[in-house]
């Protein structure tokens, strides 16, 4: 008798499934994520990767803690300091890597660009989205020849994890999680349920051979990573791979990591023979210029355990229709209106009836608080028409009261500072606490209140 198809309905945002259509996922609250895709009853879902010692039906038992040994030094390296830092040190066994992206951000190209430069690990870097000549031609323009990266287009995990078991490769790259489908469910390739069944295969593949697996994932319009929530709690790591695909910049930001911090980031370069690591990203966040211009700042900023010098640009100029606008990119809108209101009240700024834009350069987003002071000079410089010197930069943050705060790991910030070549630093005269500044050559300016820096800066 022929078995009737069974179908159930997927929430396309959590993964929520429900044998009923509902407008609205009881789960996550989303509105129409509802769809429709075939399954096959649980019963006969077993996962496609069927190793032989699975055979034996191995129970685990429970290890005092003590007892069980790994090593920091099983990580791989992966040749790529950026790539490395991201992932807390290296590739660990067994691990599986989430890459997401917009499409042409780079993701096919930094994979191949690590699959090629290990020249010690066999790597199999399957392709369900581009032919193999493709692959080539782009690895003829990265300019880099290994023996040991084999390249399988397929998009079948029953064939993958045949051709895995043949050819046992130290590292398994797929390029793209979304084209992949499983015999195990009917659905077509990125539905929610092969997503995640082809997933939780390749976790089992993983984390019973010990061999990192690394996915790159589709991102959705609102730019979270197509396919179910799920996917993200599955997975060790989950990398975003971001930019502007106008400029040549791209930043690896860790957004979940269970072997590392999460807020590690790696910067590149998008040239015409791959990607390049900017080991010393300040140098290009900060713009050359040679006359002084207003408005402009820098800020010592900490991403991660990473010290930043980046370039705040504000301008300030007389609004024309009586209401305002505040606009920012790569800050935070509601933070830029208390540093206007503060400045306001307590600098006795007149910036009521002004605009006020501000850009952080080079295209990233800054949360930490310690650019406040930074933005405060760069909006007071606009606004009163008068340059700061580009070799003075700031670290604090400022309060309601108008007073400057102290920031975490300041000694981080003025070295890196001092060693970029700065004259000057300002920092909260609260900061001082257990610092000698006599280990600096930089010039450190200790302000407590906002009136302290435009006495010291603007007179
Ligand atoms: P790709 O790696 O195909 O992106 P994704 O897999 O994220 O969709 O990225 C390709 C883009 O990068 C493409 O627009 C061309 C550009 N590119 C370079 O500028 N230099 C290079 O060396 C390579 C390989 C690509
Ligand atoms: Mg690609």
């Amino acid at each position: 008798m022929a078995k009737k198809t069974k179908t159930a309905y997927f929430c396309q945002e959590c993964g929520y499934n429900s044998p009923k259509f509902m407008g609205k996922c009881p789960s996550c609250g989303t509105w129409n994520a509802m769809v429709e895709e075939i399954v096959q009853s649980p019963v006969e879902q077993k996962g496609s990767w069927v190793s032989s010692t699975d055979q034996k039906k191995k129970v685990n038992k429970p290890f005092p803690i003590a007892e069980i040994v790994y090593s920091e030094e099983d990580r791989t390296d992966t040749n790529d300091s950026e790539l490395n830092r991201v992932l807390g040190g290296g590739i660990m066994p067994g691990s599986v890597v989430l890459i997401g992206g917009e499409p042409g951000i780079g993701k096919s190209t930094l994979m191949l660009q690590v699959a090629l430069s290990l020249p010690f690990q066999k790597v199999l870097y399957v392709s369900g989205e581009e032919s193999a000549q493709q692959i080539k031609m782009r690895a003829d323009r990265l300019a880099l020849k290994s023996n040991n990266c084999f390249i399988l287009t397929e998009t079948n995990t029953q064939h993958i994890f045949q051709h895995v078991k043949k050819e046992q490769p130290d590292i398994l790259v797929i390029d793209s999680i979304q084209t992949l489908a499983s015999n195990l469910v009917e659905s077509a390739a990125g539905s929610v349920s092969q997503v995640r069944e082809c997933t939780s295969e390749l976790i089992q593949f993983a984390k019973e051979t010990q061999t990192p697996v690394f996915l790159i994932g589709h991102i959705n319009k609102e730019g979270s990573i197509a396919g179910p929530k799920v996917l993200e709690h599955m997975v060790d790591t989950v990398l975003q791979f971001e930019g502007d695909r106008h400029m040549s910049y791209r930043i690896l930001r860790t957004t979940k990591n269970r072997f590392g911090s999460t807020s590690e980031l790696g910067i590149y370069e998008m040239q015409s023979v791959g990607l390049r690591q900017v080991s010393n990203p300040s140098e290009i966040l900060i713009s050359q210029r040679d006359e002084d211009l207003s408005g402009i700042t820098i800020g010592a900023t900490l991403e991660g355990n990473r010290p930043l010098l980046i370039e705040i640009q504000s301008l300030v100029s007389t609004s024309v229709y009586g209401n305002p606008q505040r606009s920012c990119t790569g800050f935070d809108a509601k933070r830029l209106n208390m540093i206007l209101a503060v400045l306001e009240k307590r600098g006795g700024l007149r910036l009521g009836l002004q605009d006020v834009f501000l850009n952080i350069t080079g295209g990233l987003k800054i949360e930490d608080p310690a650019i406040d002071l930074a933005v405060c000079a760069s909006i007071i410089s606009s606004l009163e028409e008068y340059s700061v010197d580009s070799k003075i930069c700031f670290a604090a943050e400022v309060g309601l009261g108008g007073e400057i705060r102290a920031v975490n790991r300041i000694e981080n910030r003025i070295s890196e500072a001092e060693k970029l070549g700065f004259k000057e630093i300002y920092i909260s005269k609260y900061n001082m606490k257990g610092m000698d500044l006599k280990n600096y050559k930089i010039k450190i300016n200790l302000v407590g209140k906002l009136d302290d820096l435009m006495n010291k800066l603007f007179k």
